[in-house]
């Protein structure tokens, strides 16, 4: 079976289902708990001294609760959210309409905000800054700037990009926090919270073993769950097990480490055509005929995590571990480090 278990672009059907299943508020958000707890700080001191939040930046890979945290901030603050993203807004006058518009107090979300033009992000600063808007108004010798006031407004950035940020933007956020893969336990309470709300029957065993294989990502773990209840309905009376879930996992070729058919791909390309690497990501890319932003971003931060793959200067490298979960003999380091015998 071919289906993708990790599109890079959500489906519509993954979208209804990432919104329904969204916590609302922030004791109903599980796991990272450092982030939780700084962020209540955060908050607090922001109802206390009666201002708005300041600017908040958010990053991490895809699937982790960005956009989630985003939508709890607001809710906690109990203002409201505008939402937008980095390639949206295409001139300066797309966000000067988005920001006129917001209310004291208002988020304005901005997803995959390494994106943003130069020139957009020269606009941001004073508004970020000062809450002001720059205009030239007329041309030529008559014309002259003027500043508007903006409502005091709060901006959440989220990247899965953070490098890609530059540094003037970066220092305008009063806060960053970077969301890491969560635990099993996290990811067990996920998976068990989405089944209560999706009315699917699942036992303890039977979440743990959807847990095991998300890839440390709610996103992901969401998405496994709905497609072995699906397999449930059909083979197994709509129950989930841990037998059943191994059974639908396998079916859908998403191994006992969460990794699939792009995955092994990527780390087959490095082990078999590269001799292990080092070899440049686009070269990966090319080879396995996907976009090297979407293994960046998708595929790589998980291996990396596993320790399946290094990064050099040089490019990536398969280790010893990739080499085991492929089953295959690790590379003799004699035949590696030997010189050309002529
Ligand atoms: N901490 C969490 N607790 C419970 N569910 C979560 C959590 N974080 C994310 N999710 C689930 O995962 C889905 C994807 O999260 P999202 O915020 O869209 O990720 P991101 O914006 O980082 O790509 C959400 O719709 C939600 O159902
Ligand atoms: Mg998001």
């Amino acid at each position: 079976m071919t289906e993708r278990v990790m599109a890079p672009r959500l489906r519509v059907e993954d979208e209804a289902l990432d919104l329904s299943l969204r916590p609302r508020r922030l004791d109903e958000y599980i796991g990272q708990d450092r982030v939780k707890e700084n962020l209540k700080i955060f908050i607090e001191a922001a109802q206390v001294r009666k201002e708005p939040l300041d600017h908040l930046l958010l990053y991490g890979p895809p699937g982790l609760g960005k956009t989630t945290l985003a939508n709890v901030v607001a809710n906690e603050m109990g203002v409201q959210i505008k939402i937008t993203s980095g390639p949206a807004i295409a001139i300066p006058g797309d966000l000067a309409s988005i920001l006129t518009v917001l209310q004291e107090g208002d988020i304005l979300f901005i997803d995959e905000i390494h994106r943003l033009s130069r020139l957009v992000e020269e606009a941001l600063y004073p508004a970020m800054e000062d809450f002001a808007w720059d205009m030239v108004l007329g041309k030529g010798m008559g014309s002259k700037s003027v500043r508007l006031r903006l409502p005091r407004f709060t901006i959440i950035g989220a990247t899965t990009r953070y490098a890609l940020l530059s540094s003037p933007l970066r220092d305008r956020f009063g806060a960053t926090y970077r969301l890491d893969f969560y635990d099993l336990k996290s990811l067990e309470e996920i998976v068990s919270r989405a089944a209560k709300i999706l009315g699917v029957s699942i036992d303890h065993d039977g979440a743990l073993a959807i847990a095991r294989r998300s890839r440390g990502t709610p996103r992901i773990a969401n998405r496994l769950l709905k497609r072995v209840r699906d397999f449930a309905d059909v083979r197994a009376s709509g129950k989930i097990t841990r037998v059943v879930a191994d059974e639908a996992l396998a079916m859908l070729e998403v191994d006992d480490l969460g990794l699939d058919d792009i995955d092994r791909k990527v780390l087959r390309t490095i082990v078999e055509k590269f001799d292990g690497g080092p070899v440049g990501l686009e070269t990966i890319a090319a080879s396995i005929n996907e976009e090297a932003d979407t293994i960046m971003d998708v595929y790589e931060p998980f291996l990396l995590q596993l320790g399946f793959i290094d990064r050099t200067p040089r490019g990536r490298v398969a280790t010893r571990r990739a080499y085991e979960h492929l089953g295959l003999p690790p590379r003799d380091p004699a035949n590696v480090q030997q010189p050309p015998l002529f």
